[in-house]
């Protein structure tokens, strides 16, 4: 969809900020350009929708060699959105929203009604938001109006250059989960630049990692933070490696503990037995439909208390996680539910209980993780939630 070759960018005063780049971006695929200040992040960015020519080398879009692509034409296949988002202050935002659409000659009522479409898509209700004026919204939701703003035309690809670089981290978290389930709809061809290799990671289907200039590494988040391509790379990622690979490494079948499991209605008896056999300190305890309902301690399930059900002695417990769900999120149900354990269960088969992961075995899947990478293996189909999954060209 975005190729670049062997592209050049001198500026006049004779600075090199892009050095013979090539790379390809496949449709659909949203690539996070990361490095240092003065890199040549921005410049990358401003040559595919010709804000700045290149010195050399050629750029196509959809094959189309943009170089031949009148600019005001090509842009409006482009949408473009900043970290200052530039919104008109005199505009309100519905205005804002619908200006692209105006200016392609859509009829007013049209493309006010995209506009209303898009402010609900990006999660600002616009019989609240649509009249009011930039100044009246928070950071948070300016960068969300610049987004819409920029999806208006439907353009097939976006640049997005630190769109959310001037909001707080909890709101840029945020920012950040809405922006990845609306590209799971909307599935636009992404650059997206960043300073932040969290933010690279979370978002990226690929990273580009940019040196001087240059890309040193071009590959999945999984990659990138496990097999740094050169030095450079293996710095800028960081030494808690470990803890940025919790976000990457998904939690397995064979990471689960299987403890003794036991139904609420199975009698008392059937409980000490279990425990007895596998000689546990306790047991999940399962409701009707096989969904987790907490657990049983050993001394409650002892001889002495014959009779009854489990149901009687079971114990609440409700902290789970869905296979395939990263580490990381697995480590925060874990603290969020001061649990020595949470039950792992198959979205596939309507949440059906599969075992569970105990701290002692999460720190096992993440040193396991680790060390693959050290020995230059990267991990195929990383299934995490939070990275859109799209497969590369
Ligand atoms: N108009 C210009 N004239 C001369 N040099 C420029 C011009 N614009 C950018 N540069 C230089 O080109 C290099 C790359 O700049 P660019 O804006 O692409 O960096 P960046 O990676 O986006 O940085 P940042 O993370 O700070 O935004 C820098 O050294 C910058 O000083
Ligand atoms: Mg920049």
């Amino acid at each position: 969809m975005i190729r670049f070759e062997h592209v050049t960018k001198r500026y006049a005063d004779g600075t090199t900020a892009v050095d013979d780049l090539s790379f390809e971006v496949a449709e659909g695929e949203l690539v996070t350009l990361v490095g240092p200040s003065g890199c040549g992040k921005t410049t990358t960015m401003k040559m595919v929708n010709r804000l700045i020519e290149p010195t050399d080398g050629r750029i196509f879009l959809d094959g189309d060699d943009i170089s031949a692509i009148d600019p005001v034409q090509l842009r409006r296949r482009i949408g473009y959105v900043i970290q200052q988002v530039g919104l008109f202050p005199h505009k309100t935002v519905l205005e804002n929203t619908a200006t692209v659409p105006h200016l392609l000659g859509w009829k007013r009522g049209k493309g006010r009604e995209r506009a209303a479409e898009l402010l609900d898509l990006v999660g600002l209700d616009p019989s609240v938001y649509g009249d009011r004026y930039p100044e009246q919204l928070s950071g948070g939701q300016r960068q969300r109006v610049g987004v819409a703003r920029a999806l208006a035309a439907d353009p097939p690809v976006l640049l997005m250059d630190e769109p959310f670089g001037a909001v707080d981290p909890v709101v840029r978290e945020r920012l950040q989960n809405e922006f990845l389930r609306l590209q799971a709809r909307v599935r636009k061809t992404v650059l997206f630049v960043t300073h932040d290799i969290e933010e690279a990671v979370r978002l990226g289907d690929r990273i580009a990692v940019y040196g001087q200039g240059r890309i040193e590494q071009f590959d999945p988040p999984a990659t990138v933070l496990g097999a740094p391509a050169t030095p450079y790379v293996a710095d800028f990622v960081g030494a808690d490696r470990g803890l940025k690979r919790l976000s990457v490494t998904p939690v397995e079948e064979s990471d689960l503990d299987r403890p003794p499991v036991v139904h609420l209605d199975d009698p008392l008896a059937k409980a000490t037995e279990r425990l007895r056999a596998q000689g546990a300190r306790w047991a999940v305890v399962l409701d009707g439909e096989d969904q987790l309902h907490g657990w049983i301690p050993a001394q409650d399930a002892s001889p002495a208390k014959t009779g009854g059900t489990v149901r009687e002695h079971a114990r609440r417990m409700e902290a789970w996680l869905p296979l395939g769900a990263p580490l990381k999120q697995a480590f925060a149900t874990m603290l969020q539910h001061d649990a020595g354990w949470i039950a792992v269960v198959d979205r596939e088969s309507n949440g059906r209980f599969l075992g569970v992961l105990t701290p002692a075995r999460l720190h096992e899947a993440l040193r396991r993780s680790i060390d693959a990478d050290a020995q230059d293996v990267p991990r195929a189909g990383v299934a995490v939630e939070t990275v859109a999954s799209v497969a590369g060209p």
